[in-house]
């Protein structure tokens, strides 16, 4: 197949999969999803970050890849593999990849290690280095700075940080299920890609909310998040700006809230819900916005998003 491949930066380029009609993961209704992936041209090595799922995808993959080289007027080869996160809809195609590429190093959190070697794909053959917070992989002229981020949002998660360009690889953290036709967020409405980063880290995140703090102040007093210029999620838009997302981000996880109340009910004959449509009245009387959900038709994806960022919610169920 042919696909093209987008130049973020100098000697950047996302080469990923579109996977246009996808309507579930892992329940969270979504409107399709990309599963990023960047190629990062040094002087002496390339480096691809993170891969895809599924066969379909892995051949937009290759397709991208071979473009971004032919952009480059380098020769196709890939020197170092780095894995940010194990979850299957980044990792299913690294072993076909290592395979075209088995001289490639292979770079992984110990936890990814130990994902990648025992749960999915038996990788026993495939050596993996193992990386921390601070450890550097020069490609030569360019260095890739490894930030551990565990719980955002699996134990094996990491960061990627490009130090000569400030951009943050940041895998599923600070992405949205989207599947759009251009790759930045400040191409499209800010408030839609900002509910779908909402949507997100309200369905896959949230629990990491501890870690994400630590995590928000340790990138902080390190001066990191002073030198970071895009932000590179794996799924859905980049950040050419990243202030925002980190912004929301740092209010998601203190528990900033709108002046909304939610109400999720379920019912049998309608009593529950009476009292749901009432509360609701109330709660608008005073000027506070209401959402209502309704548990037999709603997604639940779609609730949790409400709730995220609702001063109070209501519970209601019949007997
Ligand atoms: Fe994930
Ligand atoms: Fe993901």
């Amino acid at each position: 197949m042919k696909a093209e491949s987008v130049k973020i930066t100098d000697g950047v380029y996302w080469v990923g999969a579109l996977h246009w009609n996808t309507r579930s993961f892992h329940g969270f209704a979504i409107p399709g999803t990309t599963y990023n992936c960047y190629l990062v041209f040094g002087e002496e090595k390339v480096a691809l970050i993170d891969n895809v799922f599924s066969d379909g995808m892995i051949d937009q993959l290759n397709a991208r890849i071979e473009d971004a080289f032919a952009k480059e007027g380098r020769e196709v080869n890939i020197d170092v593999f780095i894995q940010c996160h194990t979850e299957l809809d980044h990792s299913i195609g690294l072993k076909e990849t290592i395979d075209r590429f088995p001289k490639a190093e292979v770079y992984a959190s110990p936890k990814g290690a130990e994902f990648l070697e025992k749960q999915y794909h038996n990788y026993s053959d495939v050596e993996i280095t193992t990386v921390k917070t601070g450890d550097n992989i020069d490609l030569g002229g360019k260095t890739l700075t490894i930030v551990s981020a565990p719980m955002l949002h699996w134990p094996d998660s990491m960061f990627v940080m490009f130090v000569e360009e400030g951009i943050l690889f940041s895998n599923d953290a600070f992405g949205q299920h989207l599947c759009l036709s251009k790759r930045y967020a400040e191409d499209y409405d800010e408030g839609f890609i900002l509910n779908a980063a909402k949507k997100f880290y309200a369905n896959l995140v949230v629990l990491g909310a501890p870690m994400l703090r630590m995590k928000l102040q340790e990138l902080t007093d390190a001066g990191i998040v002073d030198q970071i210029k895009m932000i590179a999620p794996c799924h859905g838009q980049i950040w050419k700006d990243p202030s925002k997302i980190v912004k929301a981000y740092s209010d998601w996880a203190t528990g900033v809230c709108e002046d909304k109340i939610t109400i999720i009910y379920d019912t049998m004959h309608h009593s529950t819900e009476k009292l749901a449509y009432q509360i609701a009245e109330g709660i608008m009387s005073e000027g506070v916005e209401a959402k209502i959900y309704f548990m037999q038709e709603d997604f639940e994806s779609e609730v949790v998003n409400d709730i995220l960022d609702s001063k109070a919610i209501a519970l209601g169920a019949p007997q």
